[in-house]
């Protein structure tokens, strides 16, 4: 079935922006970006979108559509009636460059503050051994298509932007939980997750979860294990007695 739908995009730069009406046809099968292009291709030419797969897989089109972030290219046009009005805003919790593109550098600061893998000094090549389990924890954890949905969606900094300084978000969390779990990664990442990441901030809402595309359990597999992991250290007597004689 085709239809006229009601579109109610954001136009705008840093400085200003509004929402604007749009009218644009909509045919069977398709998805929220297939709309914002025939919106640019026919009445607004200059409206900048960022996307590349439209395959649910390259992470570049999030957005929020009324007001619930999304991959625009995996939202179809049949969960919405032709009566809705349908609002493609940008992410909320970033720095907006212009229209539905934000600037999201602040996730690859985060990324780039994690210590990547150590494995032992002495393992050679050929020797990493790993359980299938370990793999598959893993596994889950490398879905992620960096879309930054669940960093967007986390009320830690979509409602506080001072604490960005601080928090390094669903994504970067899972990836310290993932190294730390990982069976020859020899660095202990508790203290840094609880310190220097904000691992503390996050109080398991699971908002970020819900929205992953990739269904990672990011709270249940990767932030509470890892919470887990740091109140063992703090609880653990012995632990607790060597930080005392050995730490400052
Ligand atoms: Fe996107 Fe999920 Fe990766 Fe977060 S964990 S960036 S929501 S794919
Ligand atoms: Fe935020 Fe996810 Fe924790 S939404 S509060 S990081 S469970
Ligand atoms: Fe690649 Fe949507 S365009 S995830």
């Amino acid at each position: 079935m085709s239809y006229d739908a009601q579109f109610r995009v954001w136009r705008g730069d840093s400085e200003t922006g509004e929402l604007r009406d749009f009218t644009v046809p909509v045919n069977e099968g398709e998805v929220v970006l297939d709309i914002i292009h025939r919106l640019q291709a026919t009445q607004a030419p200059d409206l900048a979108v960022r996307w590349n797969c439209k395959a649910g897989k390259c992470g570049s089109c999030s957005a929020e559509v009324n007001g619930r972030p999304r991959l625009l290219c995996m939202t179809r046009m049949s969960t919405f009636t032709p009566e809705d009005v349908v609002t493609v805003t940008p992410l909320r919790a970033f720095p907006v460059i212009r229209d539905l593109v934000t600037d999201v550098s602040y996730n690859y600061e985060k990324a780039r503050e994690i210590p990547s893998f150590r494995p032992p000094a002495d393992l050679k090549p050929g020797e990493y051994r790993m359980q299938q389990v370990d793999v598959a924890r893993s596994q889950e954890f490398r879905k992620c298509i960096e879309c930054f949905l669940c960093q967007n969606t986390c009320h830690v900094v979509r409602d506080h932007e001072e604490n960005k300084e601080s928090f390094a978000g669903p994504r970067y969390l899972m990836r310290i939980a993932e190294l730390e779990m990982h069976p020859l990664d020899v660095a202990d990442r508790r203290d840094e997750a609880q310190e220097q990441h904000g691992l503390g901030y996050c109080n398991i809402t699971k908002c970020c979860t819900e929205v992953c595309p990739e269904h990672i359990k990011i709270t249940d597999n990767a932030l509470i294990p890892m919470k887990e992991r740091v109140a063992d250290r703090k609880y653990d007597p012995i632990v607790w007695l060597g930080n005392k004689l050995f730490r400052r």
